[in-house]
């Protein structure tokens, strides 16, 4: 006898695992499928997941390369980014995430991965962990006019998963660009993902926090400072945690007050 699954607790096994987008407009019965593989289930299938654009060596997307080198200013390295179709993360997208704030301010804040919110409102850091970010910064006399806020990847991974490895190389070559275009007189580096892929280091965030390492912009020019520091979100979980986030935020006015 096949026991019906009462739906509303199907529904909220789903959201537990992190299925909260829909991804096609019809269901698709998995049991009907892995019975039957019709021709046309199998087209549908294959269609559905379009392949990546090309790799580079080292999974990075020889496309993202080529369009961010082409980039020569800020605004068309944007315009780059909400034409690129080669992330994956794209197609379960309601908005590209780009950034917040002015690119030019000399401090460049980097975090993970746009929300729900920031997808909502096509805005980086714009829910809780933000209005978090946005009170740090306002203890040292910053605001969103006075930095600019992006992420490691530009859309919305599905369910609040964190980027893939694939991905976060997918957008690298905007991320490098971006930088490299923007000269920051310093940069944060929000969370684990952004300061262990861009400082190319292993260890935790709780290790890597609360020193100032040398990033090497792409063109070779000085050394741009970087701290990296605890992600918001994870302040609210483990509010004891603020007190170093607080003095990595001295850290930050003081290097600034240094460098002018
Ligand atoms: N967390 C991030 O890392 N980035 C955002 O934009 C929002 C939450």
């Amino acid at each position: 006898m096949r026991v019906e699954p009462d739906p509303l607790t199907a529904l909220r096994l789903q959201l537990e695992f992190g299925v909260d987008e829909a991804i096609v407009d019809a269901p698709i019965d998995r049991f009907a499928v892995a019975a039957t593989p019709s021709p046309a289930t199998v087209k549908n299938a294959s269609s559905a997941r379009r392949p990546a654009a090309p790799k580079a060596p080292g999974g990075e997307s020889a496309s993202a390369k080529s369009l961010a080198d082409a980039a020569q200013d800020v605004p068309s390295l944007e315009a780059a980014i909400r034409g690129f179709e080669g992330c994956t993360l794209k197609r379960t997208a309601t908005n590209t995430v780009f950034g917040d704030g002015d690119p030019m301010a000399g401090v460049m804040m980097i975090g993970e991965a746009p929300g729900a919110d920031e997808d909502r409102l096509g805005k980086p850091f714009v829910g809780v962990s933000g209005q978090l970010l946005d009170r740090m910064l306002a203890a040292i006399g910053l605001d969103r006019t006075k930095v600019f806020i992006t992420n490691m990847v530009y859309w919305r991974p599905p369910g609040n998963e964190k980027p893939s490895q694939l991905q976060i190389a997918q957008c690298l070559p905007f991320v490098l660009r971006l930088i490299a275009l923007a000269r920051p007189r310093l940069l944060v580096l929000v969370g684990g993902i952004s300061a262990g892929t861009l400082l190319g280091r292993e260890e935790g965030i709780t290790r890597l926090r609360g020193r100032w390492y040398d990033f090497q912009p792409l063109d070779g020019g000085p050394p741009i400072p970087a701290m990296p520091t605890f992600h918001p979100a994870y302040l609210l979980r483990q509010p004891a945690q603020k007190r170093e986030s607080w003095r990595d935020f001295l850290a930050i006015q003081d290097k600034l007050r240094q460098i002018g």
